[in-house]
């Protein structure tokens, strides 16, 4: 009787292997139905001990046969289902279209900025850093702009509510040029050098003015330096820039920190001094401010007084990228809109 059972349940596993395909859910079922304790093979097995001596003979091994035989097809077809899904995983289509690799690249501020910095380093010049968050000293006094002094409104300033282990104000530095003290507090003359980096103003911003901007400090000093020197040095930087013969222009102006100071225009790069929207008009577009080192700004580095000569400019990395590469708007720079940054 239990012989024709076992044969029975052997041929049923097997066609009922026929129907679960590559479905381990179906597998699972299957193992269920035919070796959990409710199942009729284990009844039988459960029910060898109450039987006949000759009949355990027969029955005990053909039973655990059968069981043995369920066990290992179902886990060699679900050793083989998972092997079989492995692959798949790891299988490539070699003849699908190719995924174009989408790579980052420098935003156009920090291009233009390695762009001034290529040309200054062939013309021998060393690039330096400064810091941008500091105190009144470097800021202002230092540059000859004493507290309650009016031209400290020149520069509209964001100051830190914190103040230093030392007990001083900080503030985010208004410009470049707080760099001059510490590179000369450092550095003895002769020396020529171009400091770029972050300058913030607490102003209104508009398409010619962000309250987070880049200047490019210069500072060439040694016992002879003069005008002249800054003309040549200025005019062989523009040309080199904007790969074009840029005429430049000096207007008197005041900056506490240079005496005599001037504004310094270049050609405008348009219409090439002839007078189009882009200049109003002049021929000529605004740069920044520039002059020959104040005196005061040596003492203040610790150089003897009159014994050295040096100019100085500070002028935005924006405004000439916004040049060459034909920006409206300054604002666009920091916007972290890819349809900007992506064109370039
Ligand atoms: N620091 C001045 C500014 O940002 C520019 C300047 C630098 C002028 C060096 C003269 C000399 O307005």
């Amino acid at each position: 009787m239990s012989k024709k059972i076992l044969e029975k349940i052997k041929i049923d596993f097997e066609n009922s292997l026929q129907t679960v395909g590559t479905d381990l859910g179906k597998l699972e079922v299957l193992r269920v139905k035919f070796l959990s304790r409710k199942s009729e093979l284990n009844k039988i097995l459960k029910g060898i001990k109450n039987l006949s001596p000759e009949e355990k003979k027969e029955i005990g091994p053909l039973a655990n046969q059968t069981r043995k035989n369920i066990e290992s097809r179902l886990t060699d077809l679900i050793e083989e289902i998972q092997q079989k899904k492995d692959l798949d995983k790891d299988w490539i289509d070699v003849t699908a279209p190719g995924k174009k690799e989408r790579i980052g690249h420098l935003n156009l501020l920090s291009k233009t900025q390695r762009e001034i910095e290529k040309i200054f380093t062939s013309m021998s010049f060393e690039i330096a850093d400064g810091p941008e968050i500091e105190n009144e000293w470097y800021n202002f006094d230092a540059l000859n702009i004493p507290k309650n002094h009016p031209a400290r409104d020149l520069w509209d300033t964001f100051w830190m509510k914190n103040k230093n282990q030392k007990g001083e104000k900080l503030l985010l530095r208004t410009h470049t040029s707080n760099s001059q003290i510490h590179y000369m507090e450092n550095n003895k003359p002769p020396f020529q050098v171009v400091v770029p980096g972050r300058a913030y103003r607490y102003e209104a911003t508009d398409a010619n003015h962000e309250h987070s901007f880049c200047q490019f400090e210069a500072l060439v000093v040694g016992d002879d330096v003069s005008v002249a020197n800054f003309k040549s040095i200025a005019q062989e930087f523009f040309s080199a820039f904007f790969q074009d013969e840029i005429k430049i222009r000096l207007r008197p102006s005041y900056f506490p920190f240079t005496e005599p100071s001037f504004e310094f225009d270049i050609s405008c790069k348009v219409c090439r001094g002839k007078g189009c929207s882009t200049c109003s008009n002049t021929g000529w577009l605004e740069m920044g401010g520039c002059g020959m080192v104040n005196q005061r700004v040596f003492e203040s580095a610790g150089y003897e007084k009159d014994k050295y000569q040096g100019f100085a400019w500070g002028f935005g990395i924006e405004r000439l990228a916004m040049m060459k590469y034909q920006v409206n708007d300054i604002r666009h720079f920091r916007s972290g809109d890819l349809r900007f940054v992506q064109q370039f």
